[in-house]
């Protein structure tokens, strides 16, 4: 299972990469907006520091604009991967991209239909968001189990990326089913190697170390 980190912070970028959980990094406007920086030297500084897979963004929601955006983006650094709006004009600007070469991420994906069509045109990652789904009620992992079974029913290529994690279990339910990618924000990773036992026991081994004559 890969981690990907979910922020556009450089400095919370470079502390998972010290642990070795930054497997690709995903931002979004919110994101990039939160570091009150240039997108483009946001997402360079980005990829100084990680070589896999970089999402960054398109804001336009017609086909020559996301086509224009996609090609700027993609020429920054080769391991950027252009995210793109599930709608009808972003699947198309999907399908001319892959035809291209370049990497996609199909974002604000509910529904499996949706994600049925990205695979059709070819996205590399499809962004479920079971965060904004468990905000409403639903079962965002429903979705995840849905995606998973209609993908290997017809042996598509496009991992399934894990978004809108809000907290530890989704990771774990994401484990579970066999996820390709979880995208966390710095916190859930952090939350992740907690457990009280752990420092209980370390507590316990710390001080009868003490007593140990030296
Ligand atoms: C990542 O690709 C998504 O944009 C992000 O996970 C959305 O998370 P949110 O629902 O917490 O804003």
């Amino acid at each position: 299972m890969k981690f990907f980190i979910d922020t556009a912070d450089i400095g919370e970028i470079r502390e998972a990469a010290a642990m070795g959980l930054v497997d690709g990094v995903t931002t979004n406007p919110t994101l990039i907006a939160k570091t009150g920086r240039k997108f483009r030297d946001v997402i360079e500084d980005i990829c100084e520091i990680v070589s896999g897979p970089v999402s960054a963004e398109v804001v336009s929601i017609d086909y020559d604009g996301i086509m224009r955006e996609a090609r700027e983006l993609s020429a920054i650094r080769p391991n950027i991967v252009v995210k793109v709006p599930l709608i009808p004009e972003g699947l198309k600007a999907v399908r001319s991209c892959t035809d291209a070469g370049i990497n996609t991420n199909v974002t604000l994906c509910f529904s499996a239909n949706q994600a049925l069509l990205a695979a059709k045109a070819g996205a590399t990652f499809i962004s479920p968001f079971v965060g904004r789904i468990d905000d409403i009620s639903d079962e965002g992992m429903d979705l995840i189990a849905d995606i998973l079974t209609i993908y290997d029913n017809y042996d598509f290529d496009t991992e399934v990326l894990v978004a809108s994690v809000r907290h530890p279990v989704h990771v774990l339910q994401a484990a579970r089913l066999g996820a390709h990618v979880a995208t966390c924000p710095l916190s859930v990773l952090k939350q992740l190697a907690y457990h009280p036992l752990t420092d209980l026991g370390l507590k316990k081994f710390l001080a009868d170390w003490e007593m140990v004559p030296k």
